[in-house]
């Protein structure tokens, strides 16, 4: 673990690595998209040619956002998950979180987990956990899910239930590195009454201009790309029960607002319980 906070563990976000600024990467693209400050020209351009093939991504993004506080409300609220790990942070500035999380159950803990090392150097942000809760940070792959489970296990109780988010990151596993085995591999460590969340680029929503993307992010950016279509996004569901309304278009989960509902979201979204 990076950093800790919370329970009267002082905040640290550990030394940050150095990082390439003139190769784009996903996590500063995604902020830029976001209107984040936290990017460099390589990630505007990449970011600017994604929006020239489908504009939506902008609104995809933010609705990306909004889904994630929407259904950590209701793990925090209806389901009273008390525990959270989100891996593939990314460096948002809203809606982390341990910030909805503890906004409905202070006591909530979250132990967040990237790969990018300005995520890394953003951590403190994240350690800034409601002193009845605790928030941790591990500089972790996902490709490596045995590693983030042992130390996320420093914070979180894997014997009580838990919710793993996935937020737009496994688009970033390839098919031939078995995106499915790790899903599984995470939710195997967790105890029945425990959950799933994520949301993941659709390919057959806006085929043709997510196609399009895909390919400008896969010439000029770090982390490659896999959009996946409705099927094979709601594989990674496999063997866990979904909640209402189902895997959805992430605008179309439980939408707060008719702003939210009509947003062009172009991603399948889901929350599943493990029974
Ligand atoms: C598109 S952003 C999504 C951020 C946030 N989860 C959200 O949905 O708003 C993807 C994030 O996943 C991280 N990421 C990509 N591949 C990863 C991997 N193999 N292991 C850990 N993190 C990864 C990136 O660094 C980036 O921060």
């Amino acid at each position: 673990m990076v950093g800790e906070g919370g329970h009267g563990v002082p905040g640290s976000s550990g030394e940050p690595a150095p990082f390439d600024t003139g190769v784009a990467h996903v996590a500063r693209v995604y902020d830029y998209w976001l209107g984040g400050k936290d990017n460099f020209a390589a990630d505007r351009a990449a970011g600017d040619q994604a929006i020239k093939a489908f504009p939506d991504i902008v609104l995809s993004a933010r609705a990306n956002r909004a889904f994630q506080a929407r259904a950590v409300r209701f793990l925090a609220g209806e389901a009273g998950i008390r525990q959270f790990l989100d891996i593939g942070t990314g460096i948002p500035k809203m809606n982390h979180t341990h910030e909805v999380a503890q906004s409905v159950a202070p006591q909530s803990r979250v132990v967040y987990a990237d790969n990018d090392p300005i995520v890394l150097a953003h951590a403190r942000v994240l350690l800034t956990s409601h002193p009845d809760g605790a928030t941790g940070y591990l500089d972790a792959d996902l490709r490596d899910p045995r590693k983030i489970l042992d130390g996320a296990a420093r914070l979180l109780d894997f014997r009580r239930p838990a919710a793993v988010m996935l937020m737009a990151i496994l688009q970033h596993i390839g098919d031939e590195e078995d995106p499915y085995k790790i899903v599984a591999t995470l939710m195997a460590a967790l105890p029945p009454g425990s959950y799933l969340t994520l949301s993941h680029p659709a390919k057959d929503i806006n085929a043709e201009s997510m196609a399009k993307m895909a390919g400008i992010l896969n010439q000029m950016m770090a982390e490659k790309v896999t959009f996946r279509d409705r099927p094979a996004v709601a594989r990674f569901f496999d063997g866990l029960e979904l909640v209402e309304p189902g895997m959805v278009q992430a605008s179309k989960w439980r939408p707060a607002t008719g702003a939210e509902a009509a947003s062009p979201a172009a991603l399948w979204a889901g929350v599943a319980r493990k029974n």
